[in-house]
């Protein structure tokens, strides 16, 4: 199922998320004692970070009960400008009291291949041998239509036997990235994104039935649960507005 929100500003949008991200963590948590959580990377998903980290938020989690997870990394070490962990830890790891053993984070520092199978190694450690149920992935849109770091026309797009993959040669730097199997078989995905850069590609995909097309973004469409677009207001100009 697919659902769309909109908020006239990053801001509001964040909120929003913030606001999901809470809901979704207490009911995992009174569901199964945990919150599995698959956290965005790229510039976006920060201020929500920032705001989970605000106290008006925070309080409202049981983060000893939170499990991080990346949807993606590039392949820098944690402390790199680049790393999609050390974005998450500025913003919001700081701020909160969780264990480090709940904090699995792609060992970007690792050559591709080898930061792949160790991370699929955590996921099996935590999920079992059973393709892994994320309570929450949060994922942004490139202007390419991609998500995480699944490109169009990757090889690692249409990848279905490993739950993570090297993406040698991406954009930026070599990446690691969860697969579509894996995004798909989450209780709940959201997209976060904000920008008129975005609109057009907004614009295509939400034209398309959920889960299909040519963009890896489309084709995200939970199997066994919901995938709800938030869109700030420049993102969506073009599409007819949500009900
Ligand atoms: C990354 C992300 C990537 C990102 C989109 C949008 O590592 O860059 O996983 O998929 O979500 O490129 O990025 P912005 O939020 O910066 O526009």
């Amino acid at each position: 199922m697919r659902e769309i929100k909109t908020a006239e500003t990053l801001q509001d949008l964040s909120i929003l998320a913030a606001e999901e991200f809470i809901c979704c963590a207490a009911d995992a948590v009174g569901r199964n004692g945990r919150f599995s959580v698959a956290l965005a990377g790229g510039n976006t998903p920060g201020r929500l970070y920032s705001l989970l980290a605000d106290l008006s938020y925070s309080e409202q989690v049981k983060w000893d009960k939170v499990h991080f997870f990346w949807g993606d990394e590039r392949c820098v070490p944690p402390s790199d400008p680049k790393s999609n962990f050390k974005m998450v830890e500025d913003a919001l790891l700081r701020h909160i009291t969780i264990p480090l053993s709940n904090v699995h984070r792609i060992q970007g520092e690792k050559p591709p291949l080898m930061a792949a199978q160790s991370y699929e190694n955590e996921l099996k450690a935590f999920f079992g041998a059973q393709l892994p149920v994320f309570d929450l992935v949060l994922l942004g849109l490139g202007q390419d239509g991609h998500t995480a770091s699944l490109f169009p026309g990757s090889q690692v797009f249409s990848e279905t036997g490993r739950w993570a993959a090297a993406v040698e040669n991406a954009p930026l730097v070599d990446r690691v990235t969860l697969t579509l199997p894996v995004l798909n078989n989450a209780r709940e995905v959201i997209f976060l994104v904000s920008g008129s850069e975005k609109a057009k590609m907004v614009k295509e995909i939400l034209s398309d039935p959920p889960g299909t097309g040519k963009y890896p973004a489309g084709r995200v469409n939970p199997i066994y649960g919901r995938v709800l677009w938030l869109v700030d207001g420049s993102a969506l100009a073009g599409t007819s507005r949500p009900a």
